[in-house]
């Protein structure tokens, strides 16, 4: 319990859990605040979480991040994270290549998982994935954080309350820019480490909002370009060679859907002046919804019963009264950054592990876009409609 002072009513204590977290890079910096926050924004907040262990391949950076983002202990094996009974929850945010095995590991020790997009490298290992989750009955979430903005989980409702009537089309995209042949080479250039470019890595999240919106994504038909085949290594600012690029910078895809919708997708990461340009827009039978990242704080509606001289897009400002809002700002416009969305993606799995029950996006969700990302990868080489099945 904890207490309160004179007079007051003791509180109920949050249950508390151990976290471990594999990786020390950009997305650890986005957990590990997202855990600080969590119980800041949402009180009472699902758990208080113990930021433990936390592991890196590299030792230094294991250290000095265990030390900027609050962890007890670090260390080089990411075993050490799954041999440490006291922790109950690994989040892993290393590249794709390690989240099959180190999430397979994990299931079996019963720890709950969070694990960053794209959830494998391909299909087979997703599905290894959660079968080893679903037969160890873990919570897994898979981090398309996207879908938890409050604008997308408020186009949800919208279309589920049938307010847009029946989906008819689905369109989306991910743009970041530009087209720079001397940005230095990265693990993401890399099939075998990544997966694929541009569609696993950016695409990955559109099509989570596609499926989420607008239904199961059954056959797709697409291309892939890639711009930059060599990217420079740097050592000590000198470049020392150039490294083959095997993956895609660009895709764009068609979809059909299980109902009946269609729509378009397009990634590219070739785009001067845009910046985690995330847009969608769903066109029912009743009506549209419409959404841009880059004012992720407000949803255009569009309703076919409106007198036709009133009839447009109308803006809803996002606040306390949406979904999500009670722990988030008082006011509209006051900012639902990345730090927040990581929030409430903690929020919604530890939620899910207090109230033993399944969390969304799932491994699942996860293994369902990897499914789609590799029909996109075949239809560009048959230059034909291919299967997600
Ligand atoms: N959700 C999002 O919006 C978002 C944004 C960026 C990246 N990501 C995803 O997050 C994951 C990590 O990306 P990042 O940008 O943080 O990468 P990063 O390169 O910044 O960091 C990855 C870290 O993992 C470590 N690592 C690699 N293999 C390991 C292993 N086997 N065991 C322990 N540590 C290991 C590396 O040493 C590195 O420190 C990727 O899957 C990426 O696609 C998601």
């Amino acid at each position: 319990m904890f207490s309160t002072g004179r007079g007051g009513k003791p509180l109920e204590e949050p249950r508390r859990i151990s976290v471990g977290m594999v990786g020390a890079g950009i997305m650890a910096k986005a957990h590990s605040i997202a855990m600080a926050a969590m119980p800041m924004l949402f009180w009472p907040p699902p758990a208080l979480l113990e930021r433990k262990l936390l592991a890196d391949v590299g030792l230094k950076s294991a250290e000095e991040a265990s030390l900027r983002y609050g962890y007890s202990a670090f260390t080089d094996r990411w075993q050490d994270i799954i041999e440490d009974e006291a922790i109950e929850a690994v989040h892993i945010v290393t590249p794709p290549d390690s989240h099959a095995e180190i999430s397979i590991a994990a299931a079996k020790a019963g720890k709950h998982i969070l694990c960053e997009k794209p959830l494998a490298r391909n299909p087979e290992e997703a599905l290894s994935m959660l079968k080893a989750a679903e037969e160890a009955g873990v919570v897994h979430q898979v981090a398309f954080n996207y879908r938890k903005l409050p604008a997308v989980e408020l186009a949800k409702r919208y279309i589920a309350d049938g307010a847009i009537g029946r989906v008819l089309r689905f369109k989306g995209s991910f743009l970041c820019g530009g087209y720079d042949p001397n940005m230095p080479f990265r693990w993401e250039y890399r099939k075998a480490v990544a997966g694929g470019g541009t569609l696993t890595n950016l695409g990955s999240h559109v099509i989570d909002l596609a499926r989420y919106l607008a239904g199961e994504i059954t056959e797709v038909n697409g291309a892939l370009r890639t711009y930059v085949h060599e990217r420079p290594v740097f050592a000590d600012n000198v470049e020392y060679f150039r490294e083959k690029v095997d993956v895609d910078d660009e895709t764009s895809f068609a979809m059909r859907f299980d109902t009946g919708a269609t729509g378009l997708i397009e990634a590219t990461n070739s785009a001067w002046g845009r910046s985690t340009f995330i847009t969608f827009e769903v066109y029912g039978t009743e009506g549209s919804l419409a959404f841009n990242y880059n004012n992720r704080e407000q949803l255009q509606v569009c309703f076919a019963k409106d007198p036709a001289e009133r009839r447009g897009f109308q803006t809803i400002d996002l606040g306390p009264q949406h979904p999500y809002g009670h722990g988030l700002w008082q006011s509209p416009q006051i900012g639902v950054g990345f730090s927040e969305l990581k929030s409430i993606e903690a929020y919604d799995f530890y939620r899910a592990i207090r109230d033993n029950s399944a969390a969304i996006p799932s491994f699942f969700d996860g293994y369902r876009t990897a499914c789609v990302c590799a029909a996109v990868m075949r239809s560009a080489k048959t230059m034909s409609w291919e299967s997600t099945t």
